[in-house]
This record gives C-alpha cells, sequence and structure tokens, in this order.
C-alpha cells in the first residue's frame, strides 16, 4: 500500500493550524519558535501583515494571465532587482530548482551562442545542493542522483573548497564553475573569502563563467542582499528563491548583460513565473527588506545569536564541535557520536524547530525578522535539547546506532 501522499519526505507528526512572526501553533496549544523558516524560506516570518495585504488585495484584481501578455509591473519588479544588484537582466521562476535549471542553461547556451558547443561542461563541488530536477541533481551528484542515474552529462564534481582540485579539473570544455557560496545541506559550510576570490580569478583567466546558487543564502540571510557581496565577488549569474518570496513560491534567476544577451524568445520559460500575484508579493518582500535598517539588524542579531551558540558550544563541548556558517544560516556541528536528524526531533520536542543537514550539523535558519529576545528563548531551548541529547544512556544509544548504520 502506498499513501496517497507520494512518501519522498519523513515527516514529523503535527497539525500547525498558523503563525504569526517567529513562532509557530499546533492544534494542541503548542507554540515553536521557528529557526527552521520553512528550510529559509519564510524570511519575514510567518503571516507578515505587509505580505497579507499585499496577497488579500491582488487576489481580488489579477491572479494569473500568461508570459505571452505584458504582466503589468513584472518589468519595474525586474528593474527594482537589477537596481540594487549586479544584474541586468532577470528571469523570474517560482522554485529555487529552476533558477538553478535556468543559470545551467544560460551558462551553456552563452557558449553555444558564441560558436563554441563543446564548450558545456561545469565545475559543482561535493556536497552541493542545487535543487531536485534531473539537471540539478546531476550537478549535485551524490545520493540525491542515486536511482535516477544516467546523469545529465557535464558535471566534474570536486571536493569542496579544494582550489588545487578546481584547477585540476579544469578542462577546455569547461564553461563554468558553479557553487553556493554557503552550503546549507552540505552542512551550512562557508566558502572563504581567498576561495571565492579564487574562483572569480580562475574564471577571468579561462574564460568561464562563475555562476552563483545563492537560493538558501540570498535575499538577506547574510545580512547583505546577497552573499557574494559580503564576498566582494562579481558572479556573472546567480540563482535566488526561497526568501525572494519569503513562503511564496517566487524564485529568479540574474545575470549580467553579457550573458543575458543569449537568452531570445522561446529559449526559456514558465506558465507561472513572474505573474501578478508574484509579482505583488515579490515587491512586497523587497520593500521590506530595502527598508532602511532591516540588512543592518540581519547584521547585528546574526552576530549576537551566533555569540550565544558559540556560547553553547564552549559549554557543551562534548556535544558541539564547532558552529559554521555566516549570518543568519549557522550550523551546529554536532560530535559524531550524537544525530543531526534525532536532534532535530528532540528540538521539536523542546518547541523550536531546527532542520538536519549533512555532516551531522543542525541548521539554524530563523526569519530575518528575529529580536535579541528570540536569540535568547532559542539559547534556553537548545540547551535543554542538548541536556537531553547528552544523556549517558541516550549517548551510548547514539553511539551504538552510529555503528550499526555504518
Ligand atoms: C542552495 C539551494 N539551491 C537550490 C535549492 C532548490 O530550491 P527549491 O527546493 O525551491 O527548488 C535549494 C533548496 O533547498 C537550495 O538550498
Amino acid at each position: 500500500m502506498i499513501p496517497a501522499l507520494l512518501p519522498v519526505y519523513e515527516r514529523i507528526q503535527v497539525d500547525f493550524t498558523h503563525g504569526a512572526g517567529v513562532y509557530l501553533f499546533d492544534s494542541k496549544g503548542k507554540t515553536y519558535l521557528d529557526f527552521s523558516s520553512g528550510y529559509a524560506a519564510n524570511a519575514l516570518g510567518h503571516c507578515h501583515p505587509k505580505m497579507v495585504e499585499a496577497l488579500i488585495s491582488q487576489s481580488t484584481k489579477l491572479w494569473h494571465i500568461s508570459n505571452k501578455y505584458t504582466i503589468t509591473g513584472l518589468l519595474e519588479y525586474c528593474e527594482r532587482i537589477t537596481d540594487m544588484s549586479f544584474a541586468d537582466t532577470v528571469f523570474v521562476a517560482n522554485s529555487g530548482a529552476e533558477a538553478v535549471e535556468c543559470m545551467i542553461k544560460m551558462g551553456r547556451r552563452y557558449f553555444s551562442k558564441k560558436g563554441q558547443k563543446n564548450r558545456y561542461r561545469f565545475i559543482t563541488f561535493e556536497g552541493a545542493f542545487h535543487g531536485r530536477t534531473m539537471g540539478c541533481i546531476s550537478a549535485s551528484g551524490g545520493e540525491k542522483i542515486k536511482g535516477f542515474e544516467p546523469a545529465l552529462d557535464g558535471f566534474d564534481r570536486v571536493p569542496w573548497h579544494d582550489l588545487e582540485a578546481v584547477k585540476a579539473a579544469i578542462k577546455p570544455e569547461t564553461a563554468a564553475i558553479m557553487i553556493e557560496p554557503i552550503q546549507g545541506e552540505g552542512g551550512m559550510r562557508e566558502c572563504s573569502e581567498s576561495f571565492l576570490k579564487a574562483l572569480r580569478k580562475l574564471c577571468d583567466d579561462h574564460g568561464m563563467l562563475l555562476l552563483l546558487d545563492e537560493v538558501q543564502c540570498g535575499m538577506g540571510r547574510t545580512g547583505y542582499m546577497f552573499t557574494h557581496e559580503m564576498y566582494e565577488v562579481r558572479p556573472d549569474i546567480i540563482a535566488v528563491g526561497k526568501g525572494l518570496g519569503s513562503g511564496f513560491p517566487i524564485s529568479a534567476c540574474l545575470a549580467t548583460a553579457e550573458v543575458g544577451k543569449c537568452m531570445d524568445p522561446g529559449s526559456h520559460g514558465s506558465t507561472f513565473g513572474g505573474n501578478p500575484m508574484a509579482v505583488a508579493i515579490g515587491n512586497t518582500v523587497l520593500n521590506v527588506m530595502l527598508e532602511n535598517g532591516f540588512l543592518d539588524n540581519v547584521k547585528k542579531v546574526s552576530l549576537y545569536l551566533r555569540s550565544r551558540l558559540e556560547e553553547l558550544a564552549t559549554k557543551y563541548p562534548d556535544v558541539i564541535t564547532r558552529i559554521t556558517g555566516k549570518g543568519l544560516m549557522l550550523g551546529i556541528n554536532l560530535n559524531t557520536s550524537f544525530d543531526a536528524d534525532a536532534a532535530t526531533k528532540v528540538c521539536f520536542e523542546k518547541g523550536i524547530l531546527c532542520m538536519p543537514a549533512s555532516n551531522n550539523v543542525l541548521r539554524i535558519t530563523p526569519p530575518l525578522i528575529i529580536t535579541r529576545a528570540h536569540c535568547d528563548e532559542a539559547f534556553e531551548k537548545l540547551e535543554l535539547v542538548i541536556k537531553k541529547m547528552n544523556q549517558p544512556g541516550r549517548k551510548l544509544l547514539g553511539q551504538i546506532a552510529k555503528i550499526l548504520s555504518a
């Protein structure tokens, strides 16, 4: 028997009834501090009043037409994005995977249009997660492609953060390097500034494109609208999603004019991409994020959150090995005798929502609107989680489970 809902997720059983700001509430009256934001998507928290207002207002006017027609406000929305970024042109889609897919297609077409049809290979990184389409899982490799082979040809994966391996992987066919400035699924691990700068230089030296997947780390999550701004590295194309719609399915692929000009009518598209509802919501998210002080506050509060997490790490060195990540995209790296998936469940019990990531990391991606008080509350709840996990019996069970699963 298979459930009517295709069982592709192992779900924690719960009945969330509503959300407000940084909190979620279930049908039993329990309150949860949401430090996961639905996999880093609810940048403005739950039911932000301005988003509710925009959604209600637009829903009585027009939801969807088609990209065959001019969509009022879509060009202006894209102009707002180009005005605040490195990009000259924007494609609006619905999910992170679609934005990455557009980025891959553009990267290939750029060289194809230049008459270099054999130049189609991308260097990607171990631990990467770019989404679930065939293109994205081929680029990501690892577990995600298993059972779906053959992978799309053209991706050369190298170890994370290994510059020599990148250099060795460059071939005449290499078109681009594609990387998440901060890997999320891969364990909340960030590129160093010198590494990302070195990748840019390699791209310049070899005439390759630098493609950044900022689906998770973009849109204010590090206190910069785009994370590459923090690194002072100029990309050729980036993919964003998640926070762009703050819970509403909107994503985008941003490119320079030089690259974007390879795309002409018919080369790409999306039925729902940039429809009137998406434009209304997308503009509202930008209005809030561009308010004076919003990003500065993300920078400040993220330093505070990090200091509190570091405090936990110092207090419980048997459980936490280190804190990684940047801004409000942080990872609590657990000692190998503890399991991040089990920790996520204990977090849920204790009323704080976090997600697991690879390499035994608990990922902390709260809404960008959190305050220091929320960070203190998170500290208290996480301490309860760690205390529970640190009981001698549990630790032993965790160790046995690890040995058995090895
Ligand atoms: C870095 C990155 N790229 C792409 C995606 C795919 O986004 P979506 O699930 O919206 O397709 C994700 C999702 O977690 C992501 O973290």
